[in-house]
């Protein structure tokens, strides 16, 4: 069986870098058009409601609702939702983790798993990509974002300024995309793009992946 401590560690550096994390993607989707690109792929080929996975503090989940879509957000840092749930009250979100979620089978017309997939080690992928499959419609989508490289660990003692002690890992696309067969999904469309200068470390990767109908 595999350790879930990890999920500890993640919680408490979100929940202590959720304000300066605001402030750190305040201008990013301006400055995204891949990003932009993909999500709008996503909205377009949705029908029903989406589920966003690791929203944070929402503003993935915001940019979907202004896209015309009935989203909702789910995150591990009670922090990090207490702004989502602040900036965005006409939103709901809830605290839960991807490890651990307790979603109605065929409930959502896709789901959105936006950076938030990398940080759980791939031995993970298939039951967590599994737990997705099962809660996505015949014929929807499954949409994710990561860091690319290959499928190496990461390790983090700061992180925007502040103190943490966590692992992320950089996806390998290739593996990414062969797990995500493995749990029964179609790969629609995959996209990695070079990292931007001297804010990204990694190329960053985009997989947008269908529910056969
Ligand atoms: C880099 S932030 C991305 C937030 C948002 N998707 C965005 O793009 O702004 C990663 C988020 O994933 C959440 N997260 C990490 N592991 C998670 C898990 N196992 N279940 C739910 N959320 C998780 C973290 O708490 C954090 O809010």
């Amino acid at each position: 069986m595999t350790d879930h401590s990890f999920l500890t560690n993640v919680r408490h550096a979100y929940d202590t870098i959720a304000e300066a994390y605001v402030e750190y993607v305040r201008d990013e989707m301006a400055s995204q058009p891949f990003e932009r690109a993909m999500l709008a792929v996503f909205a377009e080929t949705v029908r029903g409601p989406v589920l966003e996975v690791g929203c944070g503090t929402g503003r993935i989940t915001e940019h979907l609702h202004q896209l015309g879509m009935d989203v909702s957000g789910v995150d591990l840092s009670p922090e990090m939702l207490g702004i989502a749930r602040r900036t965005y009250p006409h939103l709901k979100f809830e605290l839960g983790s991807m490890t651990d979620l307790d979603l109605p089978a065929a409930g959502f017309g896709g789901i959105v798993a936006w950076y938030s997939l990398f940080y759980l080690p791939p031995a993970l992928h298939h039951t967590v990509l599994s737990t997705f499959h099962r809660a996505i419609v015949p014929g929807g989508r499954l949409m994710l974002a990561f860091h690319a490289g290959d499928d190496n660990a990461i390790h983090h003692d700061q992180l925007g300024g502040y103190d943490v002690d966590l692992d992320s890992y950089r996806l390998d696309p290739e593996r990414l995309s062969e797990r995500l067969v493995a749990a029964g999904f179609v790969v629609h469309a995959k996209l990695v793009r070079e990292p931007v200068p001297d804010r990204e470390k990694a190329p960053q990767g985009y997989i947008l992946a269908r529910k056969p109908a």
